[in-house]
């Protein structure tokens, strides 16, 4: 078990950066693994909660917590599995079996995952835009924090990110959608570096 570092208490002093070496690496050389290169071990119980923590701990204008966490682990994600190639079943009646077992399958391809769900207030006067910019923050700290605690991530829609009926499903109220699947686990082959944008590209000076 990694010692948790446990957050200020409300008010406190904080530090105002945190130079550190590692955390330049991590940040450096972060890179998404594919599900179907992970295996187990997955984060244990206590070691998922404080990646949620650090997840959660992002930028939020007005404080207003636009998001929530699903969490499937163990047996959970053969149910949550069961649902989806149900659904997936009734929306492609045509579809071969074995496309069918391929969604039945999809949550078992890491050890955890975690769908970041998106609750935005449309009335608030914290603009929409900015609430679903949260919730990225928070799918890309978790990936952050996986990493630190040595776990491989990988933040996905796919299809059923977009399925009203399988969102229903899950318990998804009115309004309410995933900003990202986030999967969790170690890696059975390491990936490669894939392109990045050439910053001459995509920075302008003013
Ligand atoms: C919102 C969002 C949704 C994504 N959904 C998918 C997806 O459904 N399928 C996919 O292959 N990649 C998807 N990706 C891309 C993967 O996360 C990709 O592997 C990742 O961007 C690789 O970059 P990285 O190594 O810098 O993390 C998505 C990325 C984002 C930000």
């Amino acid at each position: 078990m990694i010692e948790k570092i446990p957050p200020p208490e409300f008010g406190a002093v904080t530090a105002p950066a945190h130079p550190s070496e590692a955390a330049r690496r991590l940040l450096a050389l972060r890179r998404s693994l594919s599900p179907d290169l992970m295996q187990a071990p997955g984060p244990d119980a206590q070691t998922l909660d404080q990646i949620l923590e650090i997840a959660a701990r992002v930028p939020d204008h007005r404080k207003i917590v636009p998001f929530r966490f699903l969490v499937f682990e163990g047996e959970g994600r053969a149910r949550a599995g069961d649902m989806l190639a149900a659904r997936f079943a009734a929306a492609n009646p045509e579809a071969p079996p074995n496309m069918v077992e391929i969604e039945r399958r999809r949550f078992l391809r890491a050890p955890a995952v975690v769908a970041v769900i998106a609750r935005i207030d449309h009335q608030h006067k914290t603009p929409a835009w900015e609430q679903e910019l949260t919730n990225g923050a928070v799918c890309l700290n978790m990936l952050l924090a996986a990493s630190a605690y040595g776990f491989a991530g990988c933040w996905l829609t796919e299809w059923y990110s977009y399925d009203e009926a399988f969102a229903a499903d899950l318990g998804l109220t009115q309004g309410e959608r995933a900003a990202g699947f986030v999967y969790l686990g170690s890696a059975r082959e390491p990936p490669r570096e894939r392109q990045r944008p050439a910053l001459a590209d995509i920075v302008r000076r003013f």
